[in-house]
């Protein structure tokens, strides 16, 4: 079982536009889709839909059109009754696949709701194999609030308590990495140099840097970390080696989604008991077919590409396709 908590849910709205987005123009859009979003339903979305149980716990009020979404998704819910609404978040592809994301501020949680969510994710995360803290937090929480949680649920299940992933950025991602050694960390390679504090803007080689910035994570504050990289695949590192494998051409529709359902993949592989170097090559896999994929729509083992994903120890380069 996957656990997975979305603390500040969104209502996405997909938007394709027939031509290039001009600011201050009006345009015209050729399709439009809305979706429950929030990285933790999405990662839920995506294992559900490869067969594999799932959980989805998020903090919704009861009259929220929100929640007409969520239950449309068809994914086991733990829903926690809170009383603002959940935030829209819009995005808008043009014909070229560029993608511009405007991501609306989420209604504030109070110290009760914050109280309800945590004790939420505690009773979930009862048996379950991975839990997923995903996403930002929302307003009114502390930064800790990932961290507090996985202490609260290691203190409540003890050995038995699931692995815990995380996929945040900035401040909640610091400080559960600060304090709480998660088992699985899935940054991009923005969110990766934030962590330790550097610009990733000024990289000159990606590869190397995210390289050296996730050493010196792991395995001491992450037990180990999925560093994805786009169009460039991905890097897995944990205490055993790193490994590298690249992302096949794909002609990309939206990469909104792409790292959670990257993640997605990572987790159905290591249910399945799956070593590094495929776990690494499923993470891409899904994360490749996600951006196959209009919006947040949550790929199926169907549209996983039809060839093999190139994986090798990073220390050996593999050949440029
Ligand atoms: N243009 C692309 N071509 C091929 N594969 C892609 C492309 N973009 C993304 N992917 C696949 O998706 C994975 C995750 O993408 P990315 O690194 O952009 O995630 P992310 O920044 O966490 O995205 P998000 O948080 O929006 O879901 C990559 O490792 C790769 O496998
Ligand atoms: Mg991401």
């Amino acid at each position: 079982m996957i656990v997975t908590l979305t603390a500040n849910p969104s209502a996405d709205r997909a938007v394709v536009l027939s031509d290039a987005l001009v600011p201050g123009e009006v345009q015209r859009a050729v399709s439009s889709r809305e979706d429950a979003g929030g990285k933790g339903v999405n990662v839920a979305r995506v294992v559900t839909a490869a067969g594999a149980p799932a959980r989805a716990v998020v903090p919704v009020g009861a009259h929220d059109p929100y929640r007409v979404l969520l239950e449309d998704t068809g994914i086991a819910l733990d829903v926690v009754e809170v009383a603002g609404r959940a935030r829209a978040n819009l995005t808008i592809t043009d014909p070229t696949g560029e993608t511009t994301k405007l991501n609306l501020p989420g209604a504030e949680l109070s110290a009760v709701e914050a109280e309800a969510l945590t004790a939420g994710v505690v009773a979930a995360a009862e048996g379950a194999t991975w839990l997923v803290l995903a996403g930002s937090l929302p307003p009114g929480v502390p930064a800790s609030f990932y961290a507090d949680l996985v202490s609260a649920v290691r203190g409540r299940w003890g050995a038995a308590a699931p692995l815990i992933a995380v996929d945040a950025s900035g401040e909640a991602l610091a400080a559960v990495v600060e304090s709480a050694r998660p088992d699985l960390i899935k940054p991009n390679h923005e969110e990766l140099a934030e962590l330790v504090g550097e610009d990733p803007s000024l990289d000159a080689d990606v590869l190397a840097e995210a390289a050296r910035r996730a050493t010196a994570l792991v395995p001491g504050r992450v037990a180990s970390a999925l560093v994805t990289l786009g169009a460039d695949g991905a890097l897995l590192f944990t205490a055993d080696g790193a490994w590298r494998g690249r992302a096949p051409k794909i002609q990309v529709a939206s990469t909104v989604g792409a790292g959670d359902s990257s993640l997605a993949g990572y987790l159905l592989a290591d249910l399945d008991g799956a070593p590094a170097p495929d776990r690494l090559a499923r993470s891409i896999a899904y994360g490749a077919a996600a951006a196959t994929l209009p919006g947040t729509q949550a790929p199926t083992p169907a549209d996983l590409p039809p060839g093999p994903i190139a994986v090798s120890d990073f220390a050996t380069p593999i050949a440029t396709s």
